[in-house]
């Protein structure tokens, strides 16, 4: 069974999608991980995050050689050609890359279809478009989202447990700002599925998210 979680950033999708996966033994695809690593390897080649020759390489690069491996607990490491990127891609640099290498059409196929052959039978899947556009039949389909001051917050205390130089205004405006163009842009724009069930998670903790989407899944089984 697929079970297809999207929403806007620092909504909690990975972590909810990652506990999904440990409680119920599934794989578990983080497609956003996916993005940012594009975006890493573009910047690091040192090119412009809009020049889509030198990123459909370098998704082709990410879809060839990627590995994304549990280590437990819900945390994940991901390695792109033996080398291991999990905390390269959150630094600032590919954060404010990442939506503008996201929005280029042959980076989205690259992804969709890499996606769609390592996700397996059994798969928690989180992203923007996953179960609008990557598995429009997923059997189960949730759409998470807070306010926007929550989710500045909960990305904000992530980045001081990193030691951040960032405040809490410039993380506010970075999610606005990536919200802005992941829901405007034409391909794939971040959107609820019509048949995903809205969670509003402002005010709730990651586990009581968890027991949610799990019941609501065993509810309907
Ligand atoms: O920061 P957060 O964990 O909320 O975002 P992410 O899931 O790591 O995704 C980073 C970026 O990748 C998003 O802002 C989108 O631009 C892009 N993305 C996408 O276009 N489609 C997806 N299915 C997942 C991510």
């Amino acid at each position: 069974m697929i079970i297809a979680i999207d929403g806007p950033a620092a909504s909690g999708k990975t972590t909810v999608a990652a506990l999904l996966a440990d409680r119920l033994n599934y794989n578990m695809l983080d497609s956003g991980s996916m993005y940012r690593a594009v975006a890493l390897l573009v910047i690091e080649g040192g090119a412009s995050p809009d020049d889509e020759l030198k990123a459909v390489e370098a998704a082709e690069k990410v879809a060839e050689s990627m590995r994304f491996v549990s280590v437990g607990e819900g945390e994940f490491r991901l390695s792109i050609g033996g080398r291991d990127v999990t905390m390269d891609i959150r630094s600032q640099e590919v954060t404010e890359a990442v939506s503008p290498v996201s929005r280029l059409a042959g980076v989205r196929a690259i992804m969709a279809e890499s996606q769609k052959r390592i996700a397996g039978a059994d798969a928690v899947v989180e992203g923007r478009d996953i179960g609008t556009v990557v598995f429009p039949d997923a059997e189960e389909k949730f759409y998470l989202d807070a306010a926007l001051a929550e989710r500045a917050k909960r990305r904000y205390l992530e980045e001081m447990r990193k030691g951040t130089a960032l405040t809490l205004e410039k993380v506010e405006a970075d999610i606005r700002n990536r919200d802005k163009i992941d829901s405007s842009r034409e391909l794939s724009p971040l959107a609820r599925a019509q048949d995903a069930v809205y969670i509003d998670t402002t005010g709730k903790g990651i586990g009581e998210v968890v027991d949610e989407i799990l019941g609501r899944i065993r509810g309907r089984r």
